[in-house]
């Protein structure tokens, strides 16, 4: 049996058929050593349904982020343009979908949006576009830096880094330049099943591979 690991828990692996039967009602256990075979059955539904809902939950955070009145394009047709630039681009799809979901963190983290976003899609994406996620905010500083009394070059500490012509180019074709009202986008309709199908690979926590 392959095993899945959630937040602060492992449960059995669904895509294989030793897994227990999908199970309802509610665990019960004082401490997680306690946990029965039947806790553990619930406990993997309710890994099942978080995992399913991940793509409406981060499609409801892209949305909000519609709401923006002070940028020169709010930041859900920000996220769009860059998707629509990359679509545009013949990037393949995980690359589209991360251009669609690289701000999505910035509610959740203002002080480190792209670590949130980052660690929300690692386990479905390349390690060449999780780096890029994580590093992005301080790349996009070679735009901006010097109006704001930010080193534009500090993105050199990783200019030996292998993702850092990867992630310099996302935020130059893609990031930096998708402020532009006047750029026609895709409807996000065109991506949503983009993303449920990035969302939908399965995923083997390190050190549990075959
Ligand atoms: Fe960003
Ligand atoms: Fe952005």
């Amino acid at each position: 049996m392959r095993i899945l690991m959630s937040e602060n828990s492992i449960v059995p692996d669904s895509n294989h058929g030793d897994s227990p039967a999908p199970a309802s009602g509610k665990m019960h256990f004082h401490s997680m050593e306690e946990m029965s075979r039947d806790d553990f059955a619930i406990l993997k539904r309710v890994h099942e349904e978080n995992l399913e809902k991940l793509p409406d939950l981060l499609l409801s955070l892209l949305n909000s982020l519609g709401g923006d009145e002070a940028y020169p394009v709010d930041r859900l047709s920000h996220s769009l343009q860059a998707a629509t630039r990359a679509l545009r681009d013949g990037r393949d799809e995980e690359y589209v979908v991360v251009a669609l979901l690289h701000d999505v963190g910035e509610a959740l983290g203002p002080m480190n949006h792209g670590e949130v976003i980052g660690a929300v899609l690692h386990p479905f994406i390349s390690e060449a576009n999780h780096w890029m996620l994580v590093n992005h905010p301080l790349f996009q500083t070679y735009f901006y830096g010097s109006h704001v009394g930010i080193d534009p070059n500090g993105r050199d500490i990783y200019k030996d880094h292998p993702y850092f012509e990867h992630t310099a180019e996302f935020c130059a074709k893609y990031d930096e330049v998708s402020f532009d009202p006047d750029y026609p986008v895709e409807p996000l309709e065109t991506f949503i099943p983009m993303v449920r199908r990035v969302l939908s690979k399965k995923w083997t926590p390190p050190g549990q591979e075959k």
